[in-house]
């Protein structure tokens, strides 16, 4: 495993963003370091997904600066940003229907590591389905197709936005597994927005948590994971399973 102690792969310095109409996030500074695991945690509607879809320069910015990679991304078109090492898996998944699995994986795929044979090799299901189109693939499928791309455009950075949600335990065992292979495997960074709690804790070594568009407690994933009040006042009891 790569080690990059200390170098940042992406820095949010100050970024207020929303949408047209509604500011949602303010001033938010976070950094995250190339090969580091972060939870973004927070209650419905606080801005998780909003925060991921800034870093992909989907909202628009009122303040602040981005940084990915050593270099200023603030301005950068959303396609630019792909090509420059942020892999994103958004809420929707967005895969191409029309599309066969294998060109889903084929139009995604930038040189470096993560070939489609071993994303096929991490999601041996999806090597079953390779042949089948978009819109013929379960929940699930969907999902490790959607991880799949945005792994075989060798990102440096994995923003992945609630990957566990509406899917089978089986599948959710999948997916962890995958992760957790990733994680040991590749030098990448993640960032995991996930609404189970304790899964995301466990899948990580730093948190964040939001309300209300700001950040209201940062640090360890196992501190958090211990503290058990804090856990249930900042993001629901129902949710601190
Ligand atoms: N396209 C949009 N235009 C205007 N406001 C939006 C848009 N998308 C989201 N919002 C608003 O921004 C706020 C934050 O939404 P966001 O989707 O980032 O929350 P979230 O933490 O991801 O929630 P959830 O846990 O439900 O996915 C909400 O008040 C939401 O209504
Ligand atoms: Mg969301």
């Amino acid at each position: 495993m790569v080690e990059l102690l200390g170098a940042e792969i992406l820095g949010l310095d100050g970024v207020t963003a929303g949408y047209r109409d509604t500011v949602v996030l303010e001033q938010v500074s976070a950094s995250v370091g190339a090969n580091e695991a972060w939870a973004v945690l927070g209650r419905n509607g606080v801005g998780k997904t909003t925060l991921l879809m800034t870093i992909m320069g989907l909202t628009v910015l009122r303040e602040g600066r981005i940084r990915f990679d050593g270099g200023d991304i603030t301005n950068m078109d959303t396609h630019r940003r792909v090509q420059a090492g942020i892999g994103y898996v958004s809420q929707e998944r967005e895969i191409f229907p029309s599309l066969t699995v294998d060109e889903n994986l084929r139009v995604a795929t930038q040189p470096g590591e993560w070939t489609r044979e071993r994303a096929y090799d991490l999601f041996p299901r999806l090597a079953e389905r390779r042949r089948n189109y978009g819109n013929q693939l379960s929940g699930g499928e969907q999902q490790m197709l959607a991880v799949g791309r945005a792994l075989v455009g060798n990102p440096k950075l994995l923003l992945l936005d609630e990957p566990f949600e509406g899917l089978a335990p089986v599948i959710i065992d999948t997916l962890i597994g995958a992760f957790a292979r990733l994680r040991r495997e590749s030098a990448i960074a993640t960032v995991l927005v996930e609404q189970q709690v304790e899964l995301a804790l466990e899948l990580t070594q730093q948190a964040l948590v939001l309300d209300k568009g700001q950040i209201v407690w940062r640090g360890a994933s196992a501190d958090l994971a211990a503290d058990r009040d804090n856990l249930a006042m900042l993001v629901g009891l129902q949710e601190a399973r």
